[in-house]
């Protein structure tokens, strides 16, 4: 007996703006949150990325810290240029790093939910992240992938 499997593997896709590493470590636990339940995950520094990344993500987490009251400039223009892409019907989750205002998270997820999304509760993280809020980015990370693992299911974290 022949089995073809035709199924892919559901896939969260993390890209994020950093200037001095602390979105970038949130980043990174996200992904280990979601790794732990067995999806697919990319991660790249949006320096990096481009829009066609996100064509084959069944869940989006974009990130950047705050400067200036605003996201980066950088994740703005990414941001601005997924207008042309088909992203409703994506799981999405907006994260960043903070110093005193939480402008940055807050645009990312009007943003992103402005293209249809469904978005999950941000996860904003004052100055470096410690154990303990890299922990809560692993659990946006591990409820990301339930939701896309289990599309009828109820995930709680
Ligand atoms: C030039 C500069 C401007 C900043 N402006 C803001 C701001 O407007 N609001 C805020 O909450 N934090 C502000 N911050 C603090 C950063 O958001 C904070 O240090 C954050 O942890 C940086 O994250 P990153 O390491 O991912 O770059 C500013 C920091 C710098 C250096």
């Amino acid at each position: 007996m022949i089995i073809i499997f035709c199924g892919s593997m559901p896939k969260l896709v993390i890209i994020y703006g950093t200037g001095s590493h602390n979105t970038e470590r949130m980043a990174h636990a996200i992904e280990e949150g979601a790794r732990a339940e067995g999806i697919e995950t990319m991660l790249k520094n949006v320096n990096e990325a481009n829009m066609n990344d996100l064509k084959d993500a069944d869940a989006i987490a974009i990130g950047s810290p705050n400067y200036n009251h605003a996201m980066m400039p950088t994740v703005q223009k990414f941001l601005n240029g997924l207008a042309d892409i088909k992203l409703s019907g994506k799981v999405g989750l907006a994260f960043g790093s903070y110093g005193w205002s939480l402008e940055a998270t807050d645009e990312i997820n009007n943003k992103l939910a402005s293209y249809g999304i469904e978005m999950i509760e941000d996860l904003k993280i004052k100055r470096m992240p410690g154990d303990e809020e890299l922990e809560i980015c692993r659990s946006s990370g591990s409820l990301l992938a339930c939701k896309i693992k289990n599309k009828e299911a109820i995930c709680a974290v």
